[in-house]
């Protein structure tokens, strides 16, 4: 593929594999009712528009797509888990900007879904947003083998729940009353945000049928990503400028959360952000070529400005 002066091969995989996944979630997410549907209350859909055809990166769908391509599985059913994956990280952000969670009013440069609509209609986008992921996953229409989708379905539920996701989020806010110790922010963090992400690691090999070797490595792949996800989330907090990241700033220190950048400065979490990318390309050695995207992913999950 001839890459665009200006722009890398990343940055332009990481734009058309957005538009295919923002194509199918504005299809799926239109008024029409779906099959076996009764109807789809107008209000209600607009409020899940919003919260997910907002402009997003998009990163966890690239995640999915390109640990897939590592083993040729980067097609339409790729797709449609990368899709509903997207759905549960926009829902989760939904539910995190609840003025009960974050009360936050501005996301991905919008106002946040409550602020637009209202909380009930926040609470019920989330609700919907969470429920449809599975049912995109299981559904016939996704084209791989019932074993597989059953696998993808277990693997994305202990992601987003209690051991995962919503488990993290409870920890996260505990947070801000007792301060945790170090081992204790990173479990949280690995909850909060690295489980969806290695869910997306690990979703590729099994749409790929890869052997169980092949999706240990981009499972253990994907928790290096995630824990730098979320720390350069905690640095941008402190470093970035609210119009540049779509969201408001300065809220970790203004909640009193212990955050790896609040123990440790800023300089530390830039090197310890170096060893995580260091970590994540040496995990996909044996890939070879094949893997060149996931370790510029790595990189631009670790420096990201925004
Ligand atoms: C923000 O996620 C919330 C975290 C888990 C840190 P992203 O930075 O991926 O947000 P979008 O999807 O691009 O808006
Ligand atoms: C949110 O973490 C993580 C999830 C939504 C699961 P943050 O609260 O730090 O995310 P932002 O900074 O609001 O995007
Ligand atoms: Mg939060
Ligand atoms: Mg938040
Ligand atoms: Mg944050």
């Amino acid at each position: 593929m001839m890459t665009e002066p200006g722009f890398s091969l990343f940055q332009i995989t990481l734009q058309q594999r957005a538009a295919a996944v923002e194509d199918l979630l504005s299809e799926l997410l239109s008024d029409r009712p779906r099959t076996g549907e009764i109807s789809r209350p107008s209000r209600l859909m607009a409020a899940i528009r919003h919260g997910v055809l907002n402009g997003g990166k998009r990163l966890r769908p690239f995640l999915v797509m390109e640990s897939a391509a590592l083993f040729g599985a980067d097609g339409p059913a790729a797709l449609r888990v990368a899709a509903a994956l997207e759905c549960i990280h926009s829902y989760s952000l939904v539910h995190d900007d609840l003025p009960a969670m974050d009360n936050d009013d501005i996301r991905r440069g919008q106002p946040t879904v409550h602020r637009k609509f209202d909380e009930a209609a926040a609470i019920l986008a989330g609700d919907s947003l969470l429920t449809y992921a599975f049912e995109l996953i299981a559904s016939e229409e996704t084209e791989l083998d019932a074993l597989a989708r059953v696998t993808l379905v277990t693997a994305l539920a202990r992601a987003a729940g209690v051991g995962g996701m919503t488990g993290g989020q409870a920890l996260d806010l505990e947070a801000e009353k007792n301060q945790p110790d170090e081992a204790g922010v990173i479990r949280l963090q690995a909850m909060k945000t690295g489980a969806l992400i290695r869910f997306a690691c690990e979703a590729g090999a099994i749409i790929g049928n890869a052997d169980s070797k092949d999706r240990q490595r981009l499972a253990e792949y994907g928790s290096a990503v995630g824990l730098a996800f979320q720390l350069a989330d905690d640095l941008l907090d402190v470093t970035a400028d609210a119009r540049d990241i779509g969201k408001a700033t300065g809220k970790d220190a203004a909640a009193g959360k212990a955050t790896l950048v609040s123990m440790h400065g800023i300089e530390w979490t830039r090197r310890q952000l170096s060893g995580l990318v260091a970590q994540a390309e040496d995990l996909l050695e044996p890939f070879g070529q094949k893997a060149v995207l996931l370790k510029d992913a790595a990189r631009f999950i670790a420096e990201r400005q925004s």
